[in-house]
C-alpha cells in the first residue's frame, strides 16, 4: 500500500498489510482479520459473511475500488459494518483504458505486436493486418454513470455518433451529444459496445448469446465492467463464428482464469483487470480508501458511503 495511504491510516491505528497483493484464501483472511477494526480489499477481493463473523470488531470495509459486488453488503448492513468505495477518483483512467482496448482490437495492435515479434513479417504488404476505423463509427455505451459519461467526451475527438442504454433518459445526455436507445436497437447500430455497469443481479450475463446475436458482425464488444456482465463462453462462441468481429476485455467472468476458448482467438485485446492502474489514480484510489476508513474509525460518517442504513452516529 502507498505510503501516503499508510500515513492516514496511521491516526486510526496500527496497520497490518497483507503478505501478498492477491486475494488471500478465504481460512487465512478469516485468520488475520480477527481483531481487525477495518479491512481495506482491492475491488477484486471478496469478503464474504464468514470473514465478517470472524472479526467481531469489524466497523469498516472500505474497498479500494469503486465496484464493490464482492462485498457481502446485506450482510455487512445487519452487523452494523460500515461499506465504502472510491467513486470519482479512477473515471478518466478507466475511460482511457476503453478507449485503449477499443483502438487496440480495431486496428489489431495485439495480432501486430505478437506477428512482429515472433519474426513473421516479410515485409509491408497492402492488406497486412487490416482493421476497422475507430474515428467516424457508432459508439453505444451501456451505463452511462461516471465511467460511461468520460467515456462519451473523448467521442467527439474521433467523430463518433455516441447512443447509450439505461434503466432511465440521463439528464446530462444531451450536454454530451449522446442518444438514448433501448438495448436492443443500441446493440443493432453500434460499431463499438461498451459496457461500463456496474455488477447487479439485473446486470449479470447482461450480454449473452441473444445480445451478441443483435450486434453487426463487424462491430466490436468492449469490458471494462465486471466480467460476469457478459457470457464469456457465448462471447468466445461468437467471435469465433465471426458473428462479431472482436472484443476489448478488461474484465473476465472467474478472474484470473479465462474460457479456454477466447485464448485461441486472435482478434481480442486483453487486459488483466488493469483497468484504474496508472501510478496516479492508484495512489488516489488507495488515499480515498484510507480516508474512508479513518472517518468510519473516528466515528464520522465515511464520504463513500454505499451502505447509509449501516450508520448510526455516534
Ligand atoms: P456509476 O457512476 O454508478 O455508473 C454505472 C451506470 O450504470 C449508471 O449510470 C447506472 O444507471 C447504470 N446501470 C446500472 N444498472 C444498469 C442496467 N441494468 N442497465 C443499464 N444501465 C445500468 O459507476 P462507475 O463509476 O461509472 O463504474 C461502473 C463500473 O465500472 C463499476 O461498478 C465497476 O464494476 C466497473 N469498473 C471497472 C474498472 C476496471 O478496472 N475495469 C475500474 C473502475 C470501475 P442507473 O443506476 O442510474 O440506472
Ligand atoms: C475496479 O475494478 C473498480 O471497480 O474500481
Amino acid at each position: 500500500m502507498e505510503a501516503e495511504a499508510r500515513v492516514i491510516l496511521a491516526r486510526a491505528g496500527s496497520v497490518e498489510t497483507s503478505p501478498t497483493e492477491a486475494a488471500l484464501p478465504e481460512a487465512e483472511l478469516t485468520r488475520r482479520v480477527a481483531s481487525a477494526t477495518a479491512i481495506i480489499p482491492m475491488g477484486a477481493h471478496p469478503v464474504p459473511e464468514a470473514v465478517m463473523a470472524a472479526a467481531p470488531r469489524l466497523r469498516v470495509i472500505a474497498v479500494a475500488a469503486v465496484g464493490y459486488n464482492l462485498i457481502d453488503v446485506p450482510a455487512a448492513t445487519r452487523r452494523g459494518v460500515l461499506v465504502t468505495n472510491t467513486p470519482g477518483v479512477l473515471t478518466e483512467t478507466t475511460a482511457d483504458m476503453a478507449w485503449a482496448l477499443m483502438l487496440a482490437v480495431a486496428r489489431r495492435v495485439p495480432e501486430g505486436d505478437r506477428f512482429v515479434r515472433a519474426g513473421r513479417w516479410q515485409g509491408v504488404h497492402w492488406s497486412l493486418m487490416m482493421g476497422a476505423d475507430v474515428h467516424g463509427a457508432t459508439l453505444g455505451i451501456v451505463g452511462l454513470g461516471r465511467i460511461g459519461k468520460a467515456i462519451a467526451r473523448r467521442a467527439p475527438g474521433f467523430g463518433m455518433r455516441v447512443l447509450y442504454a439505461s434503466r432511465r433518459p440521463d439528464l446530462e445526455a444531451d450536454g454530451l451529444r449522446a442518444a438514448y436507445r433501448p438495448m436492443a436497437d443500441l446493440l443493432r447500430e453500434s460499431d463499438f459496445v461498451v459496457l461500463a455497469v456496474p455488477l447487479t443481479a439485473e446486470t449479470r450475463h447482461l450480454i449473452g448469446a441473444a445480445e451478441l446475436a443483435l450486434m453487426k458482425p463487424s462491430a466490436f464488444l468492449i469490458n471494462v465492467a465486471r466480467g460476469p456482465v457478459v457470457d464469456e463462453a457465448a462471447l468466445a462462441e461468437a467471435v469465433r463464428a465471426g458473428r462479431i468481429a472482436g472484443a476489448g476485455l478488461d474484465v473476465f467472468e472467474d478472474e484470473p482464469r479465462l474460457h479456454s476458448g477466447l485464448l485461441a482467438l486472435e482478434n481480442l485485446a486483453l487486459t488483466p483487470h488493469v483497468g484504474s492502474a496508472s501510478r496516479a489514480t492508484r495512489l488516489r484510489m488507495a488515499t480515498t480508501a484510507a480516508e474512508n476508513c479513518v472517518a468510519a474509525l473516528e466515528g464520522r460518517r465515511p464520504p463513500n458511503l454505499v451502505n447509509p442504513e449501516a450508520w448510526r452516529a455516534p
